[in-house]
């Protein structure tokens, strides 16, 4: 039938390749972000990438290498300030610019990006 995914919607693994990749170029420069991310964001993408392309009902990539995402566990190494979850909305909202996402899809994706990285938070911003 002609219902597609998300993941389809948005152009697949070609357009979630190049997001990502615009993504982790602006997290590796950002002042808040880079230092709590490892040098080298190679593996680091390449897990991303398995991610979102599940997140958006394609193939169950990141389950089937990784199992469960359990993603606010995984990030608890991590300080996640209210601070650092703005930087990291804004880098993907460059990098959705960046790579031309657009239309009404564009704006849901967003909008659950930020419920789950509201969700990341473990950690209050330190008083200035
Ligand atoms: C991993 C930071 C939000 C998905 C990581 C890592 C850091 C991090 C430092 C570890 C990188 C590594 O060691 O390779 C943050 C910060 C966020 C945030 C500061 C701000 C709220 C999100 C959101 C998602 C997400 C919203 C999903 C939509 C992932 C995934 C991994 C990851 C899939 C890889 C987990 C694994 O090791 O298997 N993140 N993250 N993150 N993050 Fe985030």
């Amino acid at each position: 039938d002609n219902i597609q995914s998300p993941f389809e919607t948005v152009g697949g693994e070609q357009v979630i390749d190049e997001l990502v990749d615009a993504f982790y170029d602006r997290v590796g420069r950002h002042p808040s972000l880079a230092p709590i991310f490892p040098n080298d964001l190679t593996e680091t993408a390449r897990k991303q990438k398995q991610f979102l392309t599940q997140y958006l009902g394609g193939p169950p990539l990141y389950t089937s290498e990784h199992g469960h995402p359990m993603l606010r566990a995984r990030h608890m190494p991590f300080e996640i300030t209210p601070k650092r979850a703005k930087a990291w909305l804004a880098c993907m909202e460059e990098a959705m610019d960046e790579v031309g996402l657009e239309g009404s899809y564009r704006n849901e994706f967003f909008q659950r990006l930020v419920l789950t990285a509201q969700h990341m938070i473990n950690t209050p911003d330190k008083p200035e």
